[in-house]
């Protein structure tokens, strides 16, 4: 259930007005509801239930310290990508044994870090990546637990650009390769091999393609057994997509999944691990932001509004569709606009020929469906600070980045010697 509903004609997130919260922290900020990110948990975990699982948040799609504690409380893992990711996910709380390392370019600092803190599993996406984690483990006198990352080579409809376990993506061993690289690893000193990972792509909405990619690795699982490796650990990636527009797209059949899960895999009594990211926070979190100026032309009608590219980029980098609504419901006649931002480039663009009631100058806006993907892929193109977040809790709100300042983005830039004598 959403808890973005309009009362009184204002936009709430739970019971906080969004215009309340703006009156005492300016524009452009993302909002996140808790209790959303806490159901779409707990809504996941009841449906796996019946399987030893561990839910592994994907930290990719929100990084936030309070988002991370927020799942951390429920018992929630992560699946991390850096260095950086899993220091956020440690010290949010989130225990080491819950915590797998993805991601194929994995630094020896990185898998050193890693080890020393005692994570639950690599998912080794290379023969290269997999001595070089030998090599650290055996350096730190310690055995690193690994799972494979096997490419299936299963077509997913979705974005080209977040496609991932198609035999031209980078990802992942092939499938025609995973036996041999599960030999080398089980001879390798420093590994304990215990699992096999997939992970084919995101914004999935048609579940079909997991039987495919599920059967491989059930095919796997059997060809190791009888080669006496034996896995204990199915990672099954994450990938679920949302519903981002009412009127064209489903949401995945979490029915079908499940059967999915039990008809290929379930038979293994494995302990079986899901990263989730798109699924639990995408629909959880909205981007609001000002309308600047409307600029009324015979052709196109423009919002300008005071987020940008830098704020959001999925509409730009990946024409994605989000809703956009005003704060304040209102009967106004409706008008056809281009909602863009103020960053000198056409892309700057979140949506094209949306009709919405009129809009002017200091309205307030929100993109929907921004709470996976938006906050971390943020920027500072044109030298705008980075954007602030806010979560709601029932009636409570509380800022949870403070927009960066100016001073503080410019100040990360230093001045070479030989320039300091001239100004
Ligand atoms: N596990 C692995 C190994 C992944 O690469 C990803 C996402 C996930 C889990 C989480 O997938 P999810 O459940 O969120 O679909 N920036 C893009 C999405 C990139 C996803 C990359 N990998 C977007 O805004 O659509």
């Amino acid at each position: 259930m959403s808890e973005f509903n309009y009362k009184s004609n204002r936009l709430h997130v739970e019971n906080v007005a969004i215009n309340a919260i703006q009156q005492s922290i300016p524009t452009p900020f993302y909002v996140y509801s808790a209790t959303m990110i806490e159901n779409n948990f707990l809504s996941l975990q009841s449906r796996l239930s019946d399987l030893n699982h561990l839910i592994c948040f994907a930290v990719k799609a929100n990084s936030n310290q309070a988002v991370l504690r927020t799942l951390a409380a429920l018992g929630s893992g992560a699946d991390v990508v850096s260095l950086g990711e899993l220091k956020r996910a440690l010290h949010a709380g989130i225990h080491a044994q819950k915590i797998v390392f993805s991601g194929v370019g994995k630094t020896a600092k990185e898998i050193e870090y890693a080890i020393e803190q005692g994570i639950f599993q690599f998912n080794v996406e290379s023969v290269a990546e997999l001595h070089n984690i030998n090599a650290v483990a055996l350096k730190c006198n310690k055995k690193a637990h690994i799972a494979i990352r096997i490419n299936p080579d299963v077509a997913v409809d979705t974005h080209a650009k977040i496609t991932t376990g198609s035999a031209e993506n980078k990802f992942g061993i092939s499938y025609q390769h995973a036996l041999d690289t599960f030999v080398l690893a089980d001879s390798l000193p420093g590994i304990t091999v215990q699992g096999i990972h997939v992970h084919i792509g995101s914004q999935i909405t048609d579940v079909t393609p997991f039987r495919a990619a599920f059967k491989r690795v059930a095919d796997l699982y059997k060809q190791l057994e009888t080669l006496g490796i034996n896995i204990n650990v199915l990672d099954l990636g994450g990938g679920l997509g949302i519903c981002y527009d009412p009127e064209n797209d489903k949401l995945p059949n979490m029915n079908e999944y499940r059967q999915i899960i039990e008809d290929e895999l379930s038979q293994f009594n494995c302990k079986y691990i899901v990263e989730p990211g798109r699924s639990l926070t995408a629909d959880t979190g909205c981007l609001v932001s000002t309308v600047i100026y409307d600029k009324l032309g015979s052709d196109r009608n423009f919002l300008i509004i005071n987020a940008a590219m830098n704020d959001f980029a999925r509409p730009s980098l990946y024409d994605a569709y989000h809703r956009i609504s005003p704060v304040i419901e209102s009967n106004k006649p409706r008008k056809k606009y281009d909602i863009v931002g103020p960053v000198c480039e056409s892309g700057d663009t979140f949506a094209v020929a949306r009709t919405l009631p009129e809009l002017e100058s200091g309205d307030l806006v929100v993109i929907r469906d921004c709470g996976a993907y938006g906050a971390v892929m943020s920027g500072t193109y044109n030298t705008r600070p980075l954007i602030a977040e806010v979560m709601v809790k029932g009636d409570q709100f509380a800022v949870i980045r403070e927009r960066q300042s100016l001073d503080d983005l410019i100040n990360l830039d230093q001045i070479p010697n030989w320039l300091i004598s001239s100004t």
